[in-house]
């Protein structure tokens, strides 16, 4: 195989995922014709031997949306034996083949979009606009990966003296761990899974508690697309489940995205095992910043802001927690933020109508409201909506900080922190934010051009965005993840991804 060419890698031959115009009537009412249609029971089972079986509810009303039955600790030996045993005949699988393997999954993924979309709606409680660029985005993932995978496949000629050849070809590294969270439950969960897969290595996936069952949509829809069952098994539960997966011997990489603490925690159990090394892409959150200056257009900031920190009901990673407002403007910003925040509806996320759907669970719901109740009687709160009552529901609220470095740890929701800083202090300003350690996006508001430059060279943030809001990264245009607390990259979405996936074999032969 030829090595592939930069311009390949950048940009591998393929075309977004198409969306839908809204504003079309045939087109919305065949959308929700196919959410409508989409049909259960829905279940979630592991590959292997199962314990329990539990009710999956919404997060919407409570209702049940299926089952799932939890993978049973002492199965997980065998399942990994099985995805070891399947590595090698798909490693050899050609790389073209399962490229072909992914683009089938994402025509499959677009075909019946009506039961991923529903899921989406109803186990993980996303607006159809959400849900719809969730689907998008899954299916980009595999066409980019897809697209990139010559990668793999490539044996590449290296110089050496006369009567020397000397060749590199890239393979899969064996079985992958793919721990993935609720918030993107289709989009990160593919997106892992595809990488992994189309690498040439086995996987076992764990998705998150709250999401099992679109999870098992989309192994079922991969199988049928031709993964072999064995190279790709689910593994649904709780912690104890993604722990066993991390220790197990056979494990040769591990690739998750949630919480920092869990990724620091799969870091110290990689470190501990004995045997082969094994290494980890993560990817966890961010108390990412926006710094307004006095010269930035308010209107546009106002829409910014509000889709960076409310929109997915701020349960996006690279949402927006804290708000930088220069201090001659921070008055009139506020005032129109709080006046655009009472626009948002709140409610079941399946009425058009509705922005801001529910948090995902009741323990979100919990934390989130004790840290605005404790906001409010420390008399910081500056806005807070009105949540419906009966699902798990938190109203946007707006909080005011006195200091930058008072608001360390994330917080997953519709919640917005405040600051102000004063002309001269913008350097400052960035060393504060960076002092946090978290370094995933980074917006700035601002008509000042050498302003822009110098956020764009030195922003402590693996993405940023000038003059736009900060979610909604682009597989291929916006790779995506950041750095130190953030995650250990390569970005999702991006040309370094998948060689994260493979190991390197030199060949030197003397002829
Ligand atoms: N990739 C998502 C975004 O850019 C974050 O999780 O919003």
């Amino acid at each position: 195989p030829r090595l592939p060419s930069p311009s390949e890698i950048y940009q591998p031959q393929r075309a977004n995922s198409k969306g839908v115009e809204f504003g079309d009537r045939q087109a919305l009412a065949a959308l929700r014709g196919s959410i409508a249609a989409a049909r259960g029971p829905f279940m979630a089972r592991p590959a292997g031997g199962a314990t329990k079986v539990r009710a999956v509810t919404s997060p919407v009303d409570g209702a049940a949306v299926g089952e799932v039955a939890e993978t049973e600790e002492a199965a997980i030996r065998d399942m990994m034996a099985a995805a070891a045993r399947a590595f090698p005949s798909w490693n050899r699988t050609g790389v073209e083949a399962r490229a072909g393997i992914l683009k089938r999954a994402a025509d499959l993924l677009e075909a019946r979009r009506g039961v991923f979309l529903a899921l989406l709606q109803i186990e993980a409680g996303k607006t159809l606009d959400d849900a719809l660029a969730e689907l998008r985005e899954a299916a980009d993932m595999c066409r980019y990966y897809a697209g990139q995978a010559r990668l793999a496949g490539a044996e590449i000629r290296l110089p050496g003296p006369t009567g020397e050849d000397n060749r590199l070809r890239y393979e899969g590294r064996g079985v992958f761990v793919c721990i993935s969270p609720w918030n993107f439950p289709l989009a990160i969960f593919l997106g892992q899974v595809a990488a992994a897969l189309v690498t040439g290595n086995a996987v076992v996936a764990k998705p998150a508690e709250q999401t099992p069952l679109i999870a098992a949509q989309a192994v079922a829809l991969l199988h049928e697309a031709g993964v072999p069952r064995a190279a790709l098994q689910l593994a649904p539960g709780a912690g104890n489940i993604g722990a066993a997966l991390v220790a197990d011997p056979r494990t040769a990489g591990v690739v998750f995205t949630g919480a920092v603490e869990v990724a620091q925690h799969i870091n110290r159990a990689l470190a501990a095992r004995d045997g082969a090394l094994a290494p980890l892409i993560a990817e966890t959150g961010g108390v990412n910043a926006m710094i307004v200056d006095s010269t930035a257009l308010i209107e546009q900031v106002v829409d910014d802001v509000l889709a960076s920190a409310f929109r997915s009901a701020g349960q996006r990673c690279s949402a927006l927690r804290l708000l930088c407002v220069q201090e001659d403007i921070a008055a009139v910003v506020i005032e129109r933020l709080i006046g655009a925040a009472k626009e948002l509806r709140i409610g079941d996320p399946r009425d058009l109508g509705v922005h801001v759907g529910p948090v995902i669970d009741a323990d979100a719901k919990e934390k989130l409201d004790r840290h605005v109740a404790e906001a409010r009687a420390a008399g910081r709160l500056l806005y807070c909506g009105e949540a419906p009552q009966g699902g798990c529901f938190v109203a946007p609220a707006i909080i005011r900080l006195a200091r930058v470095g008072d608001l360390r740890q994330e917080i997953f929701g519709p919640v917005l922190h405040v600051a102000t800083w004063r002309a001269g202090r913008f350097d400052a300003l960035i060393e504060e934010i960076e002092a946090g350690g978290y370094g995933l996006t980074f917006g700035l508001e601002t008509r000042i051009e050498t302003r822009m430059q110098a956020v764009a060279r030195s922003a402590p943030a693996g993405n940023i965005y000038i003059n736009r809001n900060m979610i909604g990264a682009v597989v291929g245009s916006q790779p995506f993840g950041g750095f130190g607390l953030s995650g250990t990259g390569p970005k999702a979405g991006g040309p370094d991804y998948l060689r994260r996936f493979l190991r390197e074999i030199t060949v030197t032969t003397n002829t």
